[in-house]
């Protein structure tokens, strides 16, 4: 079985407080695109196998498609069998994208159908909250409002149909180093999550675009921060309606009304940076 895990985007991340159990809590909207990777799940055999088309990701417990094949046992042991997921990737690792969320969401969906296990979406998302913090977002896809450490989703209207590029500058970032150099306190500009769900509501894609923000653009450390700045620079000046910095980034995007901009700010972008995409808003993932 042919499973797709879809990119996601933050239109908007922001970050309220820092919880006792060491996560904190956030408000963030996603946005599911067509950006994905590709899981062949087959049946039969052994235990569990995961492999990659990329050497350097695990293949072990730590991959969150095999995690996510585990809690799906677990909750269901009776309809365990041997299990091989082989991951062609696309969407690049290490770079506020969800990769890693979206390949366990997709194993989760792919189970569920495959054992007939007939588990609801909202029972899947709750299986995947255990995996990975944006889990269960990958699991709704589409338009979400997410809560809490991100487990706590809300359906939001469609963002109306837009051609999306997406760059990530040639380094990785750690989350949770990332969330370790943010002080709630000193938050100085946060997005407008409000004025933004009110313009999805209203079908309104440049009032989207222009509300979108990531708080954690400002705790970038300086050199990651010029080279975020650059991309979305490049971005507005080709035409993009707003341009931010997804999740804990680096990668960049932008929201574009008009394809032929679009596709020409990725040729641009594409020259430049290897990890470049075009990608569009799924109807329905
Ligand atoms: O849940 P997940 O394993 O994806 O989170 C990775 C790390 O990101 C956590 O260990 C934590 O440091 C940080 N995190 C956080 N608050 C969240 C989500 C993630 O502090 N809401």
């Amino acid at each position: 079985m042919e499973v797709k895990a879809w990119a996601k985007l933050n239109l908007t991340l922001d970050i309220l407080r820092r919880r006792a159990d060491g996560y904190h809590d956030l408000e963030m909207v996603m946005q599911a695109v067509s950006l994905h990777d590709t899981l062949t799940l087959t049946p039969g055999g052994e235990g569990l196998r995961v492999s990659t088309d990329l050497d350097y990701l695990p293949d072990d417990e730590s991959n969150l498609a095999a995690r996510a094949a585990r809690r799906f046992f677990r909750a269901r042991p009776e309809l365990e069998v041997g299990l091989d997921i082989a991951i062609t990737k696309r969407i690049p690792v290490c770079a506020g994208l969800g990769g890693g969320s979206s390949d366990g969401a997709a194993v989760l969906r792919g189970l569920n159908e495959l054992t007939g296990a007939g588990l609801s979406v909202t029972e899947l998302a709750a299986l995947g909250a255990d995996v990975g913090s944006d889990v269960p977002f990958c699991v709704l896809g589409g338009t979400a409002l997410a809560r809490g450490r991100g487990e706590q989703l809300t359906p939001l209207p469609p963002l109306p149909p837009c051609h999306v590029v997406i760059c990530k500058p040639p380094f990785p970032i750690s989350t949770p180093e990332l969330f370790g150099r943010v002080d709630c306190r000193r938050i100085a500009r946060r997005p407008d999550t409000a004025g933004v769900m009110a313009a999805l509501e209203a079908g309104d894609l440049a009032g989207v675009a222009r509300r979108m923000y990531n708080v954690f653009e400002d705790v970038l450390p300086p050199r990651k921060k010029a080279a975020v700045d650059q991309i979305k620079t490049e971005l507005i000046a080709a035409g993009a309606l707003g341009a931010i910095m997804s999740g804990s980034g680096p990668t960049v995007f932008g929201l574009f009304d008009r394809p032929d901009l679009a596709r020409e700010a990725a040729r641009r972008l594409g020259e430049e940076y290897r990890d470049t995409f075009l990608a569009e808003i799924p109807r329905a993932v």
